[in-house]
């Protein structure tokens, strides 16, 4: 047996997570899922990553304390993993106890061993907010094109990477004011001290080989000092022995893995040294974006290395979520996030479209919506719920609900059963879409048995009832494999195939003996197809969605980007009507949406609305506005809603009812 500790990223606790994050989230939870069915001992643990400017700013906006917004989005994050059925065995803050003494801790002994060094710098300050600004809070001019509104790091343009002082007219994001120069100390981790330690580590089985080459380019570029010191004000932990001075949020973001699986340890009294000693035999694995290789390959393996611990078995990384070929983008609505998903569809479906695409290297995967929906109609309902759809009737109708004593045919059994090692082996090496291939092609020979061994045909023979009930349980038992294999995809399916097939929770060992002359339960349909206007119910809803980037000023949040020119006939098609909120209502377990209800001159539409953040239901009553009178009613978890009211802004408080003036009647056409 295997003792291995998994970890995903731990996701920023000022948004809220969407179809980007899952890619990784899913990715993990399978092979955790994955390796526990095989019998190991395996542990996944996760947090929020709680400290930094941005989470600091963002609950100063909102006129609350960082404590409240983090524990906030901590309980959305949750609900949200939890609905998609990522398994954590531990779920907790980078802002803990635990997690402040392993970062104490691990500064100390870098500290002590001479890995630490200060120095003064001269850094961007916005004196009217009294703060260092973070490269990403300073604006301005690109040094390169001249495209205006331009980030002190890079330029989204042109592509152009560059220091904030070398913008052009820059402004700080936060304030307004022109950022001037100051000087400040700041504590910085040796980084080049490791280098033999961390090209002998590159090499020694733990990279994937793209990753391996990315090092060797970092190696060559030479291993620079890290600034692990952020000044006051800041929202992280403070430096033990330097008052006002703060942890750089990437210090402690890592050491989080550390923090919940000792929170996780002293709550199921396992032993933490056993995965974390320097000399454990355990593995540790960490699954992550590309984006975030550097701290993970570089910074964090020689950290622990410093202060005594382990360093990590594997890091594995993927590549990012394009949603249609493109790159997600609000404008586009094609941002989607978790619970807009969650609103509209079944979560296994995408766990089981990111196995099917994802594979061990760092390509990006596409989510195309049409292929989806192909994909996960023609797979899981089409081959896999089919077969036991195609069985079960005969069963339960016809022999009171047992399976048979024997398999007619044990070739095709055995056959399925023996594709455990290989499926096995893919899944251990990330192939996840390889895998799914096999699987549905095990699920394809079990569909061809039934259509050649008919049953329909056979029952109408009194001769061959006992053959009918053996064709139709060795179908049953190959679909009980294929639920086998598909278990770590798609946890909530086996388990309602276990409960129909009334046998134990499914391991990976269960396909060597099949299922005889027991019992099973009345078939209830397993899966439904994907639809289409679900599909568009979710894109609709991205687009409607609120901006949620906060910490810009309301000048930068004005200047949206202008979306693409259209025809008139197309802005023609739009029947915008002014509508009358004759009723306004909080809706339960929405925490974005009112519900209104709207006279059209006549006609009443009922619209689920996302301006909770900026209006009470009670001011909204008797007033007029502009809704899209012909949009297609979308159904919601909530009901259905036949429209949308027309508001501008950003969001959050900031949203802007539009209303026509005194005079305007309801159901009036505007144009
Ligand atoms: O990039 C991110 O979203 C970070 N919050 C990931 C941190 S991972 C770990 F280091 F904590
Ligand atoms: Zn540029």
């Amino acid at each position: 047996m295997r003792s291995i500790l998994v970890t995903s990223a731990l996701p920023y606790a000022n948004g809220p997570i969407h179809l980007g994050h899952l890619v990784e989230y899913i990715q993990t939870d399978i092979w955790a899922r994955f390796q526990r069915m095989r019998g190991h001992e395996c542990y996944y643990v996760c947090a929020d990553d709680a400290h930094g400017t941005p989470i600091m700013l963002r609950a100063q906006q909102e006129g609350i304390e960082p404590e409240a917004l983090i524990e906030r989005i901590s309980k959305e994050h949750q609900a949200d993993f939890k609905e998609f059925l990522i398994g954590f065995d531990n779920y907790y803050s980078t802002h803990s106890p635990e997690n402040q003494m392993f970062s104490n801790l691990i500064y100390e002994r870098a500290r002590d061993a001479g890995h630490i060094e200060r120095r003064v710098i001269k850094q961007a300050y916005d004196p009217e907010a009294g703060m260092f600004l973070p490269d990403r809070f300073i604006k301005g001019e690109c040094p390169r094109c001249g495209a205006p509104d331009q980030y002190g790091d890079s330029c989204e343009n042109c592509g152009a990477t560059y220091s904030p002082t070398d913008l052009k007219n820059a402004v700080s994001a936060i304030s307004g004011a022109t950022p001037i120069e100051k000087e400040s100390e700041h504590f910085f981790f040796k980084l080049g001290d490791f280098e033999a330690l961390l090209k002998d580590w590159t090499h020694s089985g733990h990279l994937q080989p793209e990753i391996i080459n990315k090092l060797e380019e970092w190696f060559e570029a030479g291993l620079s000092d890290w600034d692990i010191s952020r000044d006051a004000p800041y929202w992280g932990f403070e430096i033990p022995d330097a008052p006002g001075k703060y942890f750089y949020v990437w210090l402690d973001a890592p050491i989080g893995y550390l923090a919940s699986f000792k929170n996780f340890c002293d709550r199921e009294g396992i032993e933490f040294e056993r995965f974390w000693a320097a000399d454990a035999s355990a593995e540790v694995h960490h699954f992550i974006g590309k984006d975030i290789a550097y701290f993970h390959t570089l910074f964090f393996p020689a950290m622990l290395h410093a202060a005594g611990f382990r360093m990590p078995t594997a890091v594995h990384c993927h590549g990012f979520l394009t949603v249609n070929g493109q790159k997600m983008s609000k404008s586009r609505g094609t941002f989607i996030k978790a619970r807009t998903y969650l609103d509209h569809l079944n979560p296994e479906y995408l766990r089981y479209y990111f196995a099917a695409k994802l594979g061990p290297g760092i390509d990006d995967i596409d989510l195309n919506l049409e292929d989806f929906r192909a994909r996960v109609n023609a797979d899981l309902v089409g081959k896999v719920v089919n077969i036991a759809s195609r069985c079960a009737g005969f069963i339960s109708k016809r022999f009171a609900g047992k399976l048979a004593t024997t398999l007619p045919q044990t070739e095709l059994f055995d056959a399925s059963a023996a594709a455990s090692e290989g499926i096995a082996q893919l899944y251990e090496n990330l192939e996840y879409g390889h895998a799914v291939r096999q699987i549905m092609a095990l699920a394809d020979q079990a569909n061809q048995y039934i259509d050649e061994a008919k049953p329909w045909v056979l029952i109408k023979d009194p001769d061959r009832q006992t053959e009918v009930q053996e064709i139709c349980s060795l179908g049953l038992n190959l679909f009980r494999n294929l639920m086998v294999y598909l278990k770590p995809i798609l946890p909530h399916l086996a388990e309602e195939a276990e409960a129909f097939l009334n046998c134990p929770p499914l391991h990976w060992d269960s396909v060597k003996t099949p299922l005889l002359d027991t019992q099973i339960h009345r078939f209830k349909p397993l899966m439904t197809r994907v639809e289409q206007e679900a599909l568009e119910a979710i894109l609709a809803d991205a687009q409607a969605a609120p901006e949620e980037t906060p910490t810009k000023t309301p000048a930068a949040l004005a200047a949206e980007p202008l979306a693409e020119t259209i025809e008139f006939s197309d802005f023609a098609k739009i029947d915008l009507r002014v509508a009358k909120i004759v009723q306004a209502s909080e809706v339960k377990g929405a925490d974005k949406l009112l519900q209104l209800t709207l006279d059209l001159g006549g006609e009443t539409r009922y619209v689920f609305a996302g301006i909770k953040s900026a209006y009470q239901p009670s001011d909204l009553v008797g007033r007029l506005t502009v809704m899209v009178a012909n949009l297609a009613p979308r159904k919601m978890r909530f009901g259905v809603s036949e429209g949308m009211v027309l508001a501008a802004g950003p969001g959050g408080k900031e949203l802007y009812l539009l209303q026509p003036d005194a005079g305007a009647q309801p159901g009036m056409r505007v144009k």
